[in-house]
């Protein structure tokens, strides 16, 4: 896999629904300015380029990534092709969908986009939280979206949120994205935003997002080969327990060194459900470059995370490291601390592994450079990508918690 580098760049904080769970927490709402998204663009690939990573990527995201319109991207991608120097690069967008026409299918299709469309599942589930401003539900405009990007012949997957409304229905989601024939990615709601001061209302607890997993994990071992649709999460994780070291930016030892997300004005983030969280801001990058910014003590924080003295001793700690470094942010307010969903991760991990014994397949033992992300640290070119030192030390050990 060619080492690549992410940034999630939030065009603006605008959005045209107002979902009940959602974690965007700035309240400011401006477009990114031609300036700002020149010099995100610019500075990224000389960011990429000087730490010896091979690709960039770029999310698109908000905020409604789509409410800044065709025009802005269309000079996004003159500035892309302009500044990318040799070096390759994609681009995702992660929307709601709402706004999808001809005139954007033909833009998506020019530009090689991935579309990544989030829906909760069925009209029921979905318009439980996925709403409009006037509170009604956003479905059927969503699921249009879906099926325009389909008839068209275009990359898409979707991303559900498992929260209070989607929980006790994993196998009804998998039953629908099934039937429409939909990839799909599967996360758990975070305490932030909307979904802070209501988390005991739409929120769930540390346990049962792991027993949602697995229920719909064997359903989707079950599918037929005529039915199987991919799942993001259940097959990164496979592949984590299989080869013994983290797959996704949730188990990455590392996730923030390859991973950023600029907001409207420039603001540097470590995580695009970080974005407009005062304390974790590394910088603005149209005040300081990328490494200026990515060598300040808050990004170096991220970087070289500590670790849990409860994960160095878990069985999981090389395909886990702690889980998702945001949620951490999130529900303790340190990164130190292990994912508020560490039971669940415990539980995903191990029963994979079991599932994986059925099968006649072990669990890979700990990759020797799980700490580096599977990357040999003697491979790295001198002032490539910065190694988790203090967690290198660290060997993985085979006690549960
Ligand atoms: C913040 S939205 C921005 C992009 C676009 N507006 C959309 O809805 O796809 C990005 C993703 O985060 C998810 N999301 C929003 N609030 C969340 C929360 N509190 N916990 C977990 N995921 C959340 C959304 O469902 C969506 O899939
Ligand atoms: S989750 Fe996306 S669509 Fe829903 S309110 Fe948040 S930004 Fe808008
Ligand atoms: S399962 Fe829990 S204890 Fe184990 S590494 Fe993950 S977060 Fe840490």
């Amino acid at each position: 896999m060619p080492r690549k580098f992410c940034n999630v760049i939030k065009p603006t904080h605008i959005c045209n629904l107002a979902c009940t769970y959602c974690y965007n927490d700035d309240v400011r709402d401006p477009i990114m300015r031609d300036g700002t998204l020149i010099r995100t663009i610019e500075q990224t690939f000389a960011y990429a380029r000087d730490r010896g990573f091979e690709t960039v990527e770029f999310i698109w995201h908000g905020g409604e990534p789509m409410v800044p319109g065709l025009a802005w991207y269309e000079k996004a991608m003159a500035m892309q092709r302009e500044l990318a120097g040799g070096m390759d690069y994609s681009n995702i967008i992660q929307t709601n969908g709402v706004l999808i026409n001809e005139a954007w299918l033909e833009f998506f299709r020019k530009h090689d986009f991935d579309i990544s469309i989030s829906i909760d599942g069925p009209v029921r589930l979905h318009d439980e939280y996925r709403k409009t401003h006037q509170g009604k539900g956003s479905f059927d405009r969503v699921f249009r979206a879906i099926n325009m990007v389909k008839d068209a012949g275009l990359p898409v997957g979707v991303c559900v949120v498992l929260s209070r409304a989607t929980i006790a229905h994993v196998e009804e989601i998998l039953e629908f994205f099934v039937e429409n024939r939909l990839h799909f990615e599967v996360i758990p709601v975070t305490k932030s935003g909307g979904a802070r001061n209501q988390y005991d209302l739409l929120g769930l607890d540390p346990v049962e997002y792991g027993e949602a997993w697995v229920k719909m994990y064997d359903a989707w071992l079950n599918l037929s080969k005529e039915d199987y649709v991919f799942c993001q999460d259940f097959v990164l994780k496979t592949r984590a327990v299989i080869h013994g070291h983290g797959a996704h930016c949730f188990g990455m030892a590392n996730c923030s060194s390859d991973n950023i997300s600029t907001d409207p004005v420039g603001d540097v983030f470590p995580c695009s459900t970080l974005s407009g969280t005062d304390e974790v801001k590394y910088g603005n990058i149209c005040e300081d470059d990328l490494d200026t910014i990515m060598s300040a003590r808050v990004a170096q924080m991220f970087i070289e995370r500590p670790i849990d003295p409860e994960c160095a001793t878990c069985k999981w700690q090389h395909v886990c490291h702690g889980g998702c470094v945001a949620r951490s942010w999130k529900f303790h307010g340190e990164i130190g601390k292990r994912d508020y969903y560490c039971p669940s991760l415990y539980r995903i991990h191990d029963h994979i592994e079991q599932r994986l014994t059925e099968q006649g397949i072990g669990a890979g033992a700990p990759h020797p450079f799980h700490m580096t992300d599977g990357i040999d640290p003697a491979s790295r070119q001198s002032g490539t990508k910065p190694v988790n030192t203090a967690a290198a030390e660290l060997r993985p050990a085979s006690t549960v918690p």
